[in-house]
């Protein structure tokens, strides 16, 4: 059964809505805030509340038109449960409630991360478990070994900043505004990732990650350069801090790969946008003749298709959430 599912996803400060049939997204909408917030430097959550819920509405329109399915078509409705901000959660999941009690459908509360896990699915049909999957997000960076639909081991995690949270503010330090991640990418253009050695943390212990140190060393590391004068152009700069995040982040992930066994590896969270990240993943998969399933980048980053696709398939195994279900801000794979 591929039910068709209108799904939605509030947790931070993308407004998104979409259709999913079983695997494949009949539409995928969404409203960004992130001219709403570029001029705090970081997201507000009242105010990604606030937006949520002026375009909540039209958006869901547009999904439904875009998709070509009426509400009668529906089977039933998913929406992200948590993590995230909780005025910003509260305004799709209560939105999605709503809707499903009033057209008297099926209602299910999907882990964010867990729609980052699925994302893959909405492209490669071979993503499947027993598969390793790497999650990099603004909040949040595991190792998952997936090895049933909703039965994950997190191999590892960060023991301090997410790696998105990392390239923010590390972006922010070199003045290149927010959000640092794609920032970062662009002025890494045609640098050279080997012209700073920024150190790699955490080498002994195989699967966790720390990125708190590392603004440490850029900061000193471009205070000293600049004294001295030698500070190289921004853009060796940028491709070497982005290679010690990305290096650590697809070093472990392989090393779990080699581990487990896995012949697939996927993943999803804005971090796996970043274009020198998937060129690594592609050269480390072909070295060892593993499947890489990294779906493109706007399904990467926070969208409502990924949810529709855990909610699809969570709704086809019977799971209804209680209409009592509230938001949970720390929710935690597991
Ligand atoms: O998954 P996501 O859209 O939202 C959260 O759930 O957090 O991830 C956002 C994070 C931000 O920290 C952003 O800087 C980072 O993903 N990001 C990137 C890139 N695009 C987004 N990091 C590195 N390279 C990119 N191209
Ligand atoms: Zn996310």
């Amino acid at each position: 059964m591929n039910p068709t599912v209108l799904a939605f996803e509030t947790s931070c400060d993308e407004t998104a809505v979409a259709v999913v049939r079983g695997t494949e997204a009949l539409s995928n909408v969404l409203s960004s805030q992130v001219d709403l917030h570029a001029r705090f430097g970081g997201v507000v959550p009242e105010v990604a509340a606030r937006a949520h819920v002026e375009s909540i509405r039209s958006l869901t329109h547009q999904a439904l038109n875009e998709a070509g399915v009426h509400p009668a078509d529906l089977d039933g409705i998913a929406a992200t449960v948590g993590p995230g901000l909780v005025g910003a959660l509260l305004v799709g999941h209560s939105f999605a409630k709503a809707t499903a009690w009033a057209r008297q459908l099926p209602f299910v509360g999907i882990d964010h991360m867990e729609g980052h896990l699925m994302a893959p699915r909405l492209q490669f049909d071979d993503f499947a478990p027993p598969a390793i999957a790497l999650l990099a997000s603004g909040g949040h960076s595991q190792i998952v070994h997936v090895r049933d639909w909703g039965d994950y081991e997190v191999l590892g995690h960060t023991i301090d900043d997410a790696a998105g949270e990392a390239f923010d503010k590390l972006a922010r330090v070199m003045g290149l505004g927010f959000p640092g991640g794609p920032a970062m990418d662009a002025a890494s253009d045609g640098g050279d990732p080997a012209a700073v050695a920024f150190p790699r943390a955490l080498p002994d212990r195989p699967f966790h990650f720390s990125f708190s140190g590392l603004k440490t060393s850029v900061v000193t590391y471009i205070n000293k350069a600049q004294k001295s004068g030698d500070l190289p152009p921004l853009a060796d700069v940028a491709a070497s801090i982005q290679e010690a995040i990305v290096d650590v982040l697809v070093n472990k992930t392989f090393k779990a790969v080699d581990e487990t066994g896995a012949r697939v590896v996927g993943g999803g969270g804005g971090v796996l946008a970043n274009r020198r990240l998937r060129h690594r993943f592609a050269e480390e998969a072909d070295k060892r003749g593993v499947q890489v399933a990294l779906p493109d980048p706007v399904l990467c980053t926070d969208n409502a298709a990924m949810i529709g696709v855990a909610g699809a398939h969570w709704l086809s195994h019977g799971r209804i959430s209680d209409w009592a279900e509230n938001v949970d801000p720390g929710l935690a794979l597991t």
